[in-house]
């Protein structure tokens, strides 16, 4: 209902001013040098500004709303569960894109989803150099700057151009999985390939059009969270690599412009397999 509507575009307006106020924080520290550090891998990075970020977005949403739920990749601590619940619950990830961070290569965002009764509600993904945002709202379309975003409508795999994501994982059994899947595309003749480094970037260039599908095995909840309702504003489909609905918690996504697409896509790639973000709790 109406009042019930209104009461989520209000969380949207304050996590707009949240994503902004927390870009111009990492956008001043991408100049400077960045102290990291490792996390469950050799590959696995975080920055101090990574935690900055996400105790800054978190304290000032808990401030607001003191009896929301916050999942956040920084204070999830490694091996805790995700657990959704039927409460109000942002979903956050501060940096996307920690790795490009790094190295400055300007590709990194601020995701901030929100869910009620597990149902997305909204997502805003702030890019926070080119100062582009993303933002949705479950029936009221999707935007960039205010410019109202429509997904690509390809269904033919040889003119399409797709986007993935490596993974953390780099044993061998994986690499030949994720380069299978790579050749199975590239024997479609797709016109290209492409990884940007941030998987919430990555789908927003499906939600503008820019790239008719992305798929990729090993993100986590706060990756996708506030993408999925973008691309679905804009469009598109975002469903799970077995070709079923989109589970928000399993570490995987196959989204598109059409349904096609995202269908084919789910049938051509093998499944690499991690550990689901809510460890299989209800
Ligand atoms: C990562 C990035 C990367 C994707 C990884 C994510 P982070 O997020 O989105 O592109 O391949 O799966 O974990 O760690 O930079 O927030
Ligand atoms: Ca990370
Ligand atoms: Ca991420
Ligand atoms: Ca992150």
């Amino acid at each position: 209902n109406e009042m019930y509507s209104k009461q989520w575009e209000g969380c949207m307006e304050i996590a707009v001013q949240t994503a902004r106020t927390a870009g111009q924080v990492i956008r001043e520290a991408f100049k400077h040098e960045k102290e990291v550090s490792t996390k469950s891998s050799p590959v696995d990075l975080v920055t101090e500004t990574d935690r900055l970020v996400e105790d800054l977005i978190i304290s000032s949403l808990r401030e607001k709303y003191p009896s929301h739920r916050f999942i956040g990749e920084e204070s999830s601590a490694a091996g805790e569960k995700c657990l959704l619940t039927d409460n109000p619950t942002w979903i956050i990830d501060p940096i996307d894109g920690t790795c490009n961070f790094i190295h400055s290569f300007p590709m990194v965002a601020v995701s901030i989803g929100f869910a009620v009764n597990k149902e997305l509600e909204f997502g805003v993904i702030y890019h926070c150099l080119d100062e582009n945002l993303y933002t949705a709202r479950k029936g009221h379309g999707a935007f960039c700057n205010g410019i109202q975003l429509q997904v690509s409508k390809e269904t033919d795999m040889s003119k399409a151009l797709i986007l993935t994501e490596i993974g953390a994982k780099r044993d061998p059994a994986t690499l030949k999985i994720f380069s299978g899947n790579m050749e199975r595309l590239l024997k479609a003749q797709v016109h290209g390939i492409r990884v940007i480094g941030s998987a919430t970037l990555a789908l927003c260039q499906v939600a503008s059009g820019a790239a008719d599908a992305y798929y990729q095995f090993g993100l986590h909840c706060w990756d996708i969270a506030a993408a999925a309702v973008i691309i679905r504003e804009a469009g598109g489909n975002v469903i799970d690599t077995s070709g079923g609905p989109l589970d928000l918690m399993s570490r995987r996504i196959v989204a598109a412009g059409t349904v096609e697409m995202a269908h084919y896509i789910a049938r051509e790639i093998q499944t690499i397999t991690y550990e689901r973000d809510d460890h299989n709790a209800n």
